[in-house]
């Protein structure tokens, strides 16, 4: 239990927070992005899912084979430490038509990897999304002429599996 609790924290709010500057700098950065948002021109539930998908903030996680294994034509021996990269996976060109792009309209059906996939899927994703959803709604009623400070050149951590912005620069 003690130590769930600190993982809890960690995995309930970074992945949040950042979920959340990643989708809005997007946004901010796409000619009348946030006006879209503010004007209920665009799904916030849509935004959510293409914003994981394209910025996955959980880039990947490292498993270790049990036994020896065969994916995808390649044998993996017992003990291989594996790297899974879901951010690679939601760019997938066999999954999806023009991957790299940013489109809401995409949504509610496209599935991504963002949340992980089998017995470790996030525990969190349902409230995630919720969370998500919420944030944003407040945000686009309480800040509408929100824009991205002159300066606002990323800045992300140097940190893996975490895709993490040190600072969002805006303008109410
Ligand atoms: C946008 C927000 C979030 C993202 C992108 C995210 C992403 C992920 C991913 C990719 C995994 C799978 C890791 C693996 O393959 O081993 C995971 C697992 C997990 N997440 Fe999240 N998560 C988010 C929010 C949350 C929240 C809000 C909570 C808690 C309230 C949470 C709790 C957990 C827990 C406990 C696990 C471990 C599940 C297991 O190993 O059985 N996450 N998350």
């Amino acid at each position: 239990m003690a130590g769930l609790i600190p993982t809890l924290i960690i995995t309930g709010h970074t992945t949040l927070a950042q979920g959340l500057a990643i989708i809005v700098r997007r946004q901010l950065r796409s000619p009348g992005g946030w006006e879209a948002v503010t004007e209920g021109r665009i799904e916030i539930a849509d935004l959510v899912e293409e914003g994981l998908r394209l910025d996955c903030p959980v880039v990947g996680m490292y498993r270790t084979a049990l036994r020896e294994v065969t994916v995808a034509g390649q044998t993996l021996p017992a003990g291989s430490k594996v790297l899974l990269l879901y951010g690679a996976g939601n760019h997938d060109p066999a999954k999806y038509t023009a991957p790299d792009r940013h489109l809401p309209e995409r949504w509610p059906t496209a599935g991504h990897l963002a949340f992980g996939r089998g017995i470790h899927y996030c525990a969190g994703a349902a409230p995630a999304r919720l969370e998500l959803r919420i944030a944003l709604e407040e945000l686009a009623g309480h800040l509408p002429a929100l824009k991205a400070a002159a300066d606002a050149a990323p800045v992300w951590r140097p940190t893996f599996p975490l895709r993490a912005l040190t600072a969002l620069r805006v303008r109410p």
